[in-house]
């Protein structure tokens, strides 16, 4: 029977379930799930938290009483396919959580798919700092992926939970948890095309501006078709406090991810995240910011690189 006006709710759209933040999402994920004894969720061995935000990513695992694993990551975050394919082979990890650190991928993604398919694992994507997009590429893997709004666009809150294969069971959101019809409007009258190309261009900027600056490693000097969150590098000899508060006081606020990690994951399990924990600072490429700001904050941080290592 022909009807007057479409009226079926699954038909041409997407399993998105917009909440109030990214580790929201990732709560109604685990929401209601149940681990066999001795199986544990696999997660990286990079995850920091604050006094003020508690930690995005473990609070919903402690929430939840999920267990976890952590395993260990690179240098600059790289993940191991090796090992996390030793790891898959025990049987012990029905999921394992990938994250996007600055919206970059650190492992060959496609490969880390297949991996989980062979082993019938559910692959969960961390894009809290990855644009939402319908693109393939970051968001797209894993059978779940989450995203946060507000570190992309300019709101205050919002977060959704993509569900892409659909045997992936998710809990309920309960009351308060859903987002805001003012982030909503937000997100459909954002130009995210022009944001990325902003991004983009502000990441181009400093890599080729703090290439050859004393005291400073670009963590990632190109970045390919991804689009960043931040801009990520290492301050070296143990600089980083001191470069960051220094900037601070000139009005020039950068942040550090993750300068704290949460005390599950230990410096003698976890040696990279900590070298990293203690060194990083991440830069702004956000949209609200110019080339001359760039320019300005480049400048002063080589200023005072040079005054702190005489
Ligand atoms: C990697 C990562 N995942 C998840 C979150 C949680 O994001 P939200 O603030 O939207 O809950 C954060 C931020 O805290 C994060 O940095």
């Amino acid at each position: 029977m022909i009807q007057k006006d479409a009226a079926d709710v699954t038909k041409h759209v997407r399993d998105w379930t917009f909440t109030n933040s990214a580790r929201t999402a990732f709560e109604v994920l685990l929401r209601g799930r149940s681990w066999p004894s001795g199986s544990s969720l696999l997660m990286p061995g990079y995850i920091g938290f604050t006094d003020r935000e508690g930690s995005g990513v473990f609070d919903p695992v402690r929430n939840t009483g999920t267990p976890f694993t952590f395993y260990p990551i690179g240098e600059r975050l790289q993940v191991d396919l090796e090992r996390i394919e030793a790891l898959l082979a025990t049987g012990n990890h029905p999921m394992i959580l990938v994250i996007h650190y600055f919206g970059l991928a650190h492992v060959d993604m496609a490969a880390m798919q297949e991996l989980c398919s062979r082993y019938k694992v559910i692959l969960v994507e961390d894009c809290a700092h990855v644009p939402l997009t319908t693109d393939a590429g970051l968001g797209t893997y894993g059978g779940a992926a989450f995203h946060s709004l507000h570190k992309i666009l300019a709101v205050p809150d919002g977060g959704v939970l993509r569900i892409n294969d659909p045997s992936v069971h998710r809990g309920t959101l309960a009351s308060g948890e859903a987002c805001a019809a003012s982030t909503m409007e937000h997100v459909l009258r954002s130009d995210l095309p022009a944001i990325k190309a902003d991004r983009k261009r502000n990441y181009a900027f400093l890599a080729e501006r703090l290439k050859d600056v004393e005291g400073v490693e670009v963590l990632y000097p190109s970045i390919g078709e991804w689009v960043p969150h931040d801009f990520p590098i290492r301050v070296k000899d143990g600089l980083r406090e001191k470069l960051y508060f220094a900037l601070m006081e000139k009005a020039l606020p950068t942040t550090a991810l993750y300068y704290r990690m949460i005390d599950e994951i230990t410096v003698q399990d976890h040696p990279n995240s900590y070298a990293l924990s203690t060194s990083i600072l991440n830069l702004p490429v956000h949209q609200d910011t110019g080339e001359n700001d760039l320019r300005a904050l480049c400048d002063t941080m080589e200023k005072e690189l040079t005054l702190l290592r005489s």
